[in-house]
């Protein structure tokens, strides 16, 4: 039988014009026990639509690592690898994770104290809030009456020694119920985003690329991002902008020789823009936090070089400038109308290229709001695609 793919719903505040493509409701199959051909089907559809939803779906820890390794068979180990430097108490990722006993590549994490769950006797769980992240916070009146922000920009990956997954699964299985939450950017555009509360919020990265102006479009192809080294110990101490679209420059960053042991060697260094393996689209994907220089190509032969930045290429270190330059490329592409927050129910399992994506944790629960939800994705087999030659000439 093959898998029936129906429109998500989407939000007022959507562009329905920009997600004609994005995010589908995979119907009537059970993503525990798919046949080949429907996992075919929905492997498809994932690089097609970026984000597929299953709903009313029980899916145990070891259907979930299943489907997800079904995208990359090789793949085999938690994005972040599991490894001491990202357990270790100085990363800001150590609080948002614990791992299900059973089946270690899969992640439980939501708020409040969930019991008795899956071999885990009691699990504190902690949703991640912009407070204790952003360098300024929406004040406490204001949050008492559902104003909230976006917490991170991210694309799920170590950026060090490890590939970015392919996909992540996100399985609810407690969903608090609670009033809507307003989120605002603050950032001086007067943008907001009314979100269902605790949302996960979804963009495109073709269209963060697709809407660019040509001159940053020509940027973009030619560029690479090098990552810090063990990024989020890295960027640990530093807090982040209003829109959680990246770091505030305030020289906070822990210096290199402060860092755990690190290698150049396993230092990441990966395309601005990822081609997606299926539609050969282009994608920007960029983890705003975590990026520490730029590389930008010269233009290649026969561009045109008037009105062009950087024509003879760049290499630019200077973290403010980095950051500056990134934000005016993707602030664009998380604008109220580009944004799927998705509203969570319980047994809703969703899929997403985490190539093909940003997305952020949203706005904040009280401790008695108990949320669970098990995570799930693996460090790639290989590096993602760049943009090709041809794509370079054509853009540049
Ligand atoms: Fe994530």
């Amino acid at each position: 039988m093959a898998i029936e793919l129906a429109p998500l719903p989407l939000p007022a505040s959507a562009d329905q014009s920009k997600f004609a493509d994005f995010g589908r409701e995979v119907k009537g199959v059970d993503p525990g026990s798919l046949s080949p051909e429907q996992l075919e089907d929905v492997k498809q559809a994932l690089y097609q639509h970026s984000v597929l939803l299953f709903r009313g779906v029980n899916v145990t820890p070891e259907a979930q690592y299943a489907l997800t390794k079904a995208f990359d068979p090789q793949s085999e180990s938690y994005g972040h690898g599991n490894n001491k430097t990202e357990s270790t108490k100085k990363s800001i990722l150590h609080p948002d994770l614990k791992t299900i006993p059973r089946v270690p590549q899969v992640q439980l994490i939501g708020n409040g104290v969930v019991y008795d769950h899956e071999g885990l006797a009691e699990a504190k769980l902690k949703h991640p809030s912009h407070t204790t992240f952003h360098k300024t916070q929406v004040s406490p009146e204001d949050e008492a009456n559902g104003v909230t922000r976006f917490y991170r920009w991210h694309i799920d990956a170590a950026l060090y020694d490890l590939n970015p997954p392919k996909v992540t699964t996100l399985y609810g299985i407690t969903v608090p119920k609670g009033s809507p939450q307003v989120v605002r950017y603050d950032d001086g555009t007067g943008e907001e985003l009314p979100v269902p509360l605790g949302t996960t919020a979804f963009v495109s990265g073709k269209t963060m690329f697709d809407i660019l102006p040509q001159e940053l479009k020509s940027v973009a192809v030619r560029a690479k991002v090098k990552y810090a080294p063990h990024p989020y110990v890295w960027m640990a101490p530093a807090r982040a902008l209003p829109t959680g679209l990246g770091i505030e420059s305030d020289g906070l960053e822990l210096p290199s020789d402060e860092l755990p042991e690190w290698e150049v060697e396993r230092v990441k260094v990966f395309p601005v823009v990822w081609k997606n393996p299926v539609t050969g689209e282009l994608h920007f994907e960029v983890h705003p936090c975590g990026a520490q220089e730029l590389l930008v190509e010269p233009l290649p032969q026969g561009a045109k070089r008037e009105g062009a930045l950087f024509p003879d290429g760049a290499h630019l270190t200077n973290l403010k400038e980095v950051r500056e330059l990134l934000y005016k490329m993707q602030r664009p592409g998380i604008a109220p109308p580009l944004v799927y927050p998705h509203d969570w129910l319980e047994n809703d399992l969703v899929l997403f290229h985490n190539r093909g994506v940003l997305h952020t944790v949203v706005g904040a629960f009280k401790p008695d709001q108990v949320r669970a939800f098990h995570q799930c994705n693996l460090a790639a087999s290989d590096e993602p695609l760049g943009p090709t030659p041809e794509d370079v000439q054509k853009w540049a």
